[in-house]
């Protein structure tokens, strides 16, 4: 069995000097691979750079793929998901004012669209993870990564801004310190090709305290651009508006963000969207990115460290978990036979999976949003897309078997 602490920054108690799979970030993919771990007998220790508060206080993705709900109910980490989450059958695509029901249920066999904010999710993880004895070290800076390249990598941090470098020796590191993290940078520019796109708009996001408007996701393709309405709650509703990423949050106050939310996706058939306070609102930009290999001697790279997609089809933290889950059955098989060829392939058998869902993000948010880039001739074929993808059982089969999350090999 492992051997059992638990520190948080601040707090008394000396953190292990070694232990087996260095983790670097607590966000979705550091905190699911350190619980899968645990499962195996593996031990691992999560250095974070930002508080338990700043994590479970950021609001990022909401939808969770059919088989991670089946994962955390597995793991016994899914019982207040069960009870708070949101649980559709389907989604709604919504153009030209008309919209179009997906029955994602009935396409592919009873696969669910599962809305449970990601900070809710992170919330939960943390806890079981600290009531399992698991050691998160929150607020550590400087992180460094050393010796990648032989049996006994090193990881360097400060436990406070002012105090010593400390050093922590594993056998593994896992880099799950998302897109700006220190971690993909420690593997080599020579040894790694980088597949990016940046797109030439960004979504507003907001909460607003109001009753739901709609039982289901609506997406929204409109001239002026895109907007989706989601839920987190029966008193809380979370929207986003297609808009330009350089745009200043200040340029939107609360009027024009309504406004903007009754055109995009006002129908035809009177629907009217609810109201309410907002209390949060942000511009985020989009990008598609993938680092390929996502290895390096004994480093592997996770989660938003080694790809990125643009949120229209949901993909982001769903991607990260998929990632741990190839490296924990590596790492099991590693610690139970010794062997490597798991751990050799884990850069092959994770980007089958991602650019799949690469291809799928981008496929949604290049069909559902105005380029203002794009010639009229691919504008209309957007719109010939959507007009196909509600209109055909098999282009509305291959949506929804994506979207809902291809199977798991
Ligand atoms: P992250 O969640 O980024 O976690 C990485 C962790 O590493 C963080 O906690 C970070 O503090 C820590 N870290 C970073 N640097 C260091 C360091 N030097 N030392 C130690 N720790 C470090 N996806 C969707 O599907 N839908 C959405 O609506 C959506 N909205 C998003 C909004 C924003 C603002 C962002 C940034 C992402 C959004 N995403 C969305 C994407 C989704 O949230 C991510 O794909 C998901 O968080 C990836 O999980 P991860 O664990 O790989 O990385
Ligand atoms: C949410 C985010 C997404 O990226 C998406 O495609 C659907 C819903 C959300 O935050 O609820």
């Amino acid at each position: 069995m492992p051997t059992i602490h638990q520190t948080v920054a601040g707090t008394p108690g000396r953190p292990p000097e070694r232990t087996q799979v260095a983790i670097i970030g607590a966000g979705p993919a550091g905190l699911f691979l350190a619980h899968l771990l645990h499962r195996q007998g593996i031990e691992s220790v999560i250095l974070e750079s930002r508080s338990r508060a700043e994590i479970e206080g950021t609001i990022r993705a909401g939808v969770l793929e059919q088989w991670v709900v089946d994962l955390m109910n597995d793991m016994g980490l899914g019982g207040r998901m069960m009870r708070e989450g949101h649980f559709h059958s389907g989604i709604t695509l919504r153009f030209d004012r008309e919209s179009h029901h997906i029955d994602m249920a009935e396409l592919t066999g009873g696969k669910r669209v599962t809305v449970y904010a990601q900070h809710e999710v992170i919330r939960d993880l943390v806890s079981a993870r600290l009531e399992d004895g698991g050691t998160i070290l929150f607020g550590v800076s400087d992180v460094q990564l050393h010796d990648l390249d032989g049996t006994a990598p090193r990881v360097r941090f400060r436990r406070a801004p002012d105090g010593p470098l400390e050093e922590l020796r594993c056998d593994h590191v896992a880099g799950c310190d998302g897109f700006h993290g220190p971690s993909r940078p420690a593997i080599p520019a020579a040894d790694r090709t980088e597949y990016q796109i940046v797109y030439p708009f960004g979504w507003l996001g907001i909460l607003t305290e109001a009753p739901p408007s709609h039982p289901e996701l609506i997406y929204a393709n409109h001239e002026r651009g895109f907007a989706l309405l989601s839920t987190r709650s029966p008193e809380v509703q979370r929207l986003y508006l297609q808009v330009d990423p350089k745009d200043d949050i200040a340029n939107w106050s609360d009027d024009r963000i309504w406004a903007e939310l009754h055109t995009r996706l006002e129908d035809k058939d009177g629907w009217t969207l609810k109201e309410g306070p907002i209390f949060q609102k942000g511009i985020i930009a989009m990008r598609s990115f993938v680092c390929d290999p996502m290895q390096h001697g004994r480093l592997f790279i996770a989660g938003d460290a080694a790809h990125i997609v643009p949120p229209t089809g949901a993909k982001g933290l769903n991607l990260a978990v998929a990632d741990v889950l190839v490296l924990s059955r590596a790492l099991t098989a590693f610690y139970k036979s010794g062997t490597t060829e798991g751990l050799n392939r884990y850069s092959a058998t994770c980007l089958r999976r991602i650019w799949k869902a690469e291809r799928f993000s981008w496929y949604m948010t290049t069909m559902l949003h105005r380029n203002p880039h794009e010639t009229p001739f691919e504008q209309r074929v957007h719109l010939a897309d959507l007009d196909y993808v509600v209109h055909s059982r098999a282009a509305m089969t291959a949506l929804a078997e994506n979207y809902v999350g291809l199977p798991m090999e």
